[in-house]
């Protein structure tokens, strides 16, 4: 087993660059388009207090889909066990912002991190919260115990103005009675929520709580150990949507993919490690991000299986 993590993510930062040439930025959010894709960072954040890092690990890049975690920590420390009549806890095998199961399984998403899953999830903290996007970024501030991390205002007007598919997820799941509030605002919140920029080095320590019970180590409890163990759960079956499969006989570990091209993943008990690269596979996931996370995984012997 590797020890030394900062020479191993060195290493891992070098092995991956022939990678950053494939794959294409999300080009569906103009302003994630404009990202050069030969960028490449990884972070790991230890429950322990340890930080290590190579390559691009405090560059802000776009969360997107990871800022789906800490919105469902937030509303299962809001809602508890109730938010499951409105979305599921099965894998979709389908692309992340797909429309074809809500029809025959009447508006209710298969999971909290497809597109509509994520929009339900919104939708219970707009009842709770004037601005649900403030919420989430206050969690994560109090997570990283700073509040420097911001949403980039060009980002989210970006993908606010090309919302047509998840206004689309978001009227259907209405009519069905599944979304209670205004639709314009949702979208407004779910975008502004997408687009808070974080580093490797951010994002890894943000997520710890998902590997240490669900309270931050030497910080606040987020949510119960039940709970956290919900989100890990659902995040190596339905994290990387229909890729999860693939991802999870990879790495073996609970992980989150977003399109701005940042993947976390959480070793139980012992860290989470961030890795970013913006080229993105036909799922939508991070190439470089996923083949450096592998390798790690497999380098300190993390798999859970
Ligand atoms: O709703 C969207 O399409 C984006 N804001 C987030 C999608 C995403 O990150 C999917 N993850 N790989």
């Amino acid at each position: 087993m590797h020890t030394d993590i900062d020479a191993l993510l060195r290493e891992i930062a070098r092995d991956v660059q022939p990678l950053l040439a494939e794959g294409r930025v999300a080009d569906y959010i103009p302003a994630l388009s404009l990202v050069p894709r030969e960028q490449f960072g990884i972070a790991v954040a230890t429950v322990d207090g340890r930080l290590y890092g190579a390559g691009d690990s405090e560059r802000r890049f776009s969360i997107q889909s990871l800022s789906k975690m800490y919105a469902l920590a937030l509303a299962l420390q809001r809602e508890g066990d109730a938010l499951w009549q409105r979305v599921g806890r099965e894998p979709s095998g389908t692309p992340f912002n797909s429309l074809v199961q809500l029809e025959r399984e009447r508006g209710v998403p298969r999971n909290p991190f497809v597109n509509a899953g994520a929009l339900v999830v919104v939708d219970v903290l707009c009842r709770r919260y004037l601005q649900p996007e403030r919420a989430v970024l206050e969690l994560v501030h109090r997570l990283l115990g700073e509040a420097s991390v911001a949403i980039d205002g060009d980002v989210a007007r970006s993908e606010r103005e090309h919302s047509d598919r998840n206004a689309a997820i978001a009227h259907f799941m209405r009519s069905f009675g599944n979304l209670h509030g205004d639709v314009a605002a949702l979208l407004d919140a779910y975008c502004a929520q997408c687009a808070i920029a974080m580093s490797c080095s951010e994002l890894a320590r943000a997520s710890l709580f998902l590997a240490a019970d669900g309270a931050q180590p030497r910080g606040a409890r987020v949510v119960d150990a039940l709970a956290a163990r919900r989100i890990g759960a659902l995040m190596l079956t339905c994290g990387a949507y229909d890729a999860a499969g693939d991802l999870a006989c990879r790495i073996g570990l609970p992980i989150k993919t977003g399109v701005g091209g940042g993947i976390v993943a959480i070793v139980p008990g012992r860290l989470c490690v961030c890795a970013w690269a913006p080229g993105l596979d036909a799922n939508g996931n991070s190439i470089a991000a996923a083949a450096a996370i592998e390798r790690f995984a497999a380098a300190i012997g993390a798999s859970i299986f």
